[in-house]
Order: structure tokens, then sequence, then C-alpha cells
């Protein structure tokens, strides 16, 4: 009996014609796997395809429950943004991919997992790095990183083999989508120079040709997961795929980041994410109401930590157990409402309230209704004030030339 391997199967060129390389290298049985994260894919015609292609069985699971759940509302609760700029859609989904597989893997008895990653992106330390955290045991094959055939050449094996080669080929463009965001690279993005085509977007309309009118949005949050639009409570996937919409209707979450790779390299990359920029915004604004000075300050800390290691491939860590205990731990009052306006490709908070508020309009407040004991702000001054006013009387405090 041949050994098995479990593939992560898209239905593209690389992985269809990683199906009959590993059989023929390895002489191994290969069991697809193709993982429904909110992509609008025929998984049927898929699974069909790996059939057809050499897969001695093939398998599709619908993985978007999980996906908004574990993986995406924890990263949104933690406002893990990649440098600023990259909202992690893909790399929020390869470790959630690397446990499917292997979970896969045990039920089949297979000995070895295998993804169509090449040796110049993070997907594949994502995937290896998380493999070896949950099966140490389980081998990981990586075909495009090991045949070392250019796209051409790609082409004419699938055409040697019967392996049907579809139009979306012809698109410069490399794309990986799923319910968080769409990520697209290649072609003329790889100039940081030049302008994205408008071609590349389709999920956000053009803010050119978005309504002329604003619309206004209230997300409910319960302890930092956001759980209704509009006063509807909605599920993850629904409110996720809802915003989506609504926001890219209003070109929303258009992003255009030269962002550093894991292995090195600088990389244009440009993602579509309305409902993660607006999630992610109104999230932020609850937090600033409803955490104190001191937890913002060390929560923005953990943010970045939280985004880098989402980036860098280490979900299945220690350290990602205990940030992620610290993260929940911030979110038992992040409870309320955001009102968002979306309008011509820019969402802006322009409204929150919360039972837990900690805004206090009695000491905010400049008029009559003020509670604020502005007498006690002069000594209060004359103690904070103190160091540096023995200083510049030991020391001068010269204003620089
Ligand atoms: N640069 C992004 C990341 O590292 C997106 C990668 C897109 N992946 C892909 N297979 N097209 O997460």
């Amino acid at each position: 009996m041949k050994d098995k391997v479990v593939l992560a199967y898209s239905g593209g060129l690389d992985t269809s014609v990683a199906i009959k390389w590993i059989a023929e290298k390895y002489d191994m049985d290969v069991i697809t796997l193709s993982i429904d994260l909110g992509m609008e894919r025929d998984f049927e015609s898929i699974r069909q395809k790996a059939l057809k292609v050499g897969a001695v069985k093939a398998q599709v699971m619908d993985a978007r429950d999980t996906f908004i759940n574990d993986y995406v509302f924890p990263a949104l609760q933690a406002d893990a943004i990649y440098e600023g700029q990259y909202t992690l859609a893909t790399a929020l989904a390869r470790p959630l991919i690397a446990k499917l597989l292997v979970d896969t893997a045990r039920q089949e008895g297979a000995t070895a997992v295998a993804h169509g990653c090449t040796g110049k992106g993070n997907d594949q330390v994502r995937f290896d790095v998380s493999v070896a955290a949950l099966a140490p045991q389980v081998r990981v094959i990586a075909p495009a990183r090991e045949w070392g055939m250019t796209r051409e050449e790609t082409i004419e094996y699938a055409q040697r083999h019967g392996i049907p080669v579809s139009v979306t080929v012809a698109s410069p463009y490399s794309i990986d989508e799923n319910l968080w965001g769409k990520s697209i690279e290649c072609g003329v993005l790889e100039d940081p120079w030049v302008e994205p085509p408008e071609e590349v977007f389709t999920w956000t309309k053009s803010p050119n040709e978005a309504p002329n009118e604003p619309c206004y949005v209230e997300i409910g949050f319960e302890r930092g997961i956001p759980s209704s639009l509009d006063g509807h409570e909605l599920s993850g996937i629904a409110l996720v795929e809802k915003l989506n919409a609504l926001a890219g209707e209003h070109g929303v979450g258009r992003i255009d980041h030269v962002e550093n790779r894991l292995v090195g390299i600088k990389s244009r990359e440009i993602y579509e994410a309305p409902a993660a920029t607006v999630l992610l915004a109104a999230h932020l604004a609850l937090e600033q109401m409803t955490l104190s000075k001191d937890q913002l300050r060390f929560k923005q800390k953990v943010a970045q930590e939280y985004a880098d290691l989402i980036y860098n491939g280490l979900w299945f860590s220690a350290l990602h157990r205990d940030l992620a205990a610290y993260v929940q731990s911030t979110q038992r009052h992040v409870s309320g409402t955001v009102k968002v306006k979306l309008f011509k490709g820019k969402s802006t908070v322009v409204g929150r309230k919360s039972p837990k508020s900690l805004y206090s309009y009695g000491l905010a407040t400049y008029d009559e209704a003020d509670e604020f004991d502005q007498s006690a702000a002069e000594g209060f001054i004359q103690i904070y004030g103190l160091p540096v006013k023995t200083q510049a009387q030991a020391q001068g405090m010269e204003p620089d030339k």
C-alpha cells in the first residue's frame, strides 16, 4: 500500500499540477482537501477536478464559522494590523488550513501534508511552522518550492498530463480571498510606482463611483465581538458578509502596502478588506471609551506583537496563547455600539456609546454641569512639574539652538 498525503487544494493551476507531480515524484496516494473560507467558488466542481486529475479522494470542508469565530474575531479583539496597514486575511487563514490538513491526515492515516506555496512567500512558513507545532511527525511536501518550474513550464506540464488549464491562468495577478479580505499581487503591481489598475478591485467600488450620499451603520459589540448591525443580531459570518458588501459599495477598504515579508523581501501588495477596515476602526473606538489610558497604552504594544506573530506564522505558539489570554481579559467591558459613516472610500467613526463607558460628561464638560474641581489642578501641577523645575534650577534649561 502506498503512503498517503493530504494536499490543500484550491483547484488552481499549481495545486492541480501538484496532484500529479506528488503522485509521480513521491509515489504517494494524494487526498485533496478544499476548504471554504468564504470565497465564492463552486466547490463541487473543484472536487471533481481533483479526482479527474488523479486524487484518490477529494474532500470539501466549510470552515467559515471556525475561521470567523476562532481566528478572525480574536485578531479583531487584539486590534491586529500588520505594519499599520495589512488586516491579515491571508495570514489568519493559513494556520486554520494547516490544522485541518493535520486533522484530515490523522483521519486518513496519511504520513504527510502538502501545500502549493512557493519558496518566496510567507504562506509556506505559516503552513510549515503550524504543522510542526501541531504534528511534528507529519512531513510537509511543498511541490511548488521543490519543482523549480517556471510558470510556462508548469502550464506545459499541465498540458502534457491532460490537466485543464483554466482561463483565469491568463490573469497576471495572484489572488487569495476569504471572508476577511482579498490579497492581490503580481503583474503591474510589482512596480510600486504604478497605481493599481481598477480591474484588480472586485470587492470595492471606486470611490469616484461610490454613492454621493453617505451611509451610516451602527455596529454592536459584546465583549469586543461584533454582534449586530443597525440593531439586528447577526452571526459572525453574516455580519462580515453584509459589511463587506455595504462598505465595499462605498469604496471602503482598499489598501496599498509595501510590506516586509518574513523571508526578507519587500513586496507591494494590494488588499481589499471592507469589513475588516470598518470593524477594526469601530472596535478601537469602543476600546478608547471603555479601557483606561494605561490599558490602552499597553494593549497597543500587544497589538503590534500580536499582528507580527500572526504574520510570521506563529499562531500555534506559546507566545500567542499567553497574549490571547491577556487580550481576552481586556475585552470584559468592550461592549456597546459604534456609529460609522461610509462615504467615498472612507469610513469614519462618528459616534460611540457603551453601558460601561469611562467617558464622564460631568468631568469633560465646559458648561455649568461641570463637576471637575479646577482648583485641585494647581496643586497637581506643582507636584507633577516639580522634577522639571528642580532640574532646570540646578542645571539650567538652555533652549536648543
Ligand atoms: N502578503 C500577504 C501575506 O503574506 C498576502 C499573501 C497572498 N498569498 C497568496 N497566496 N497569494 O499574508
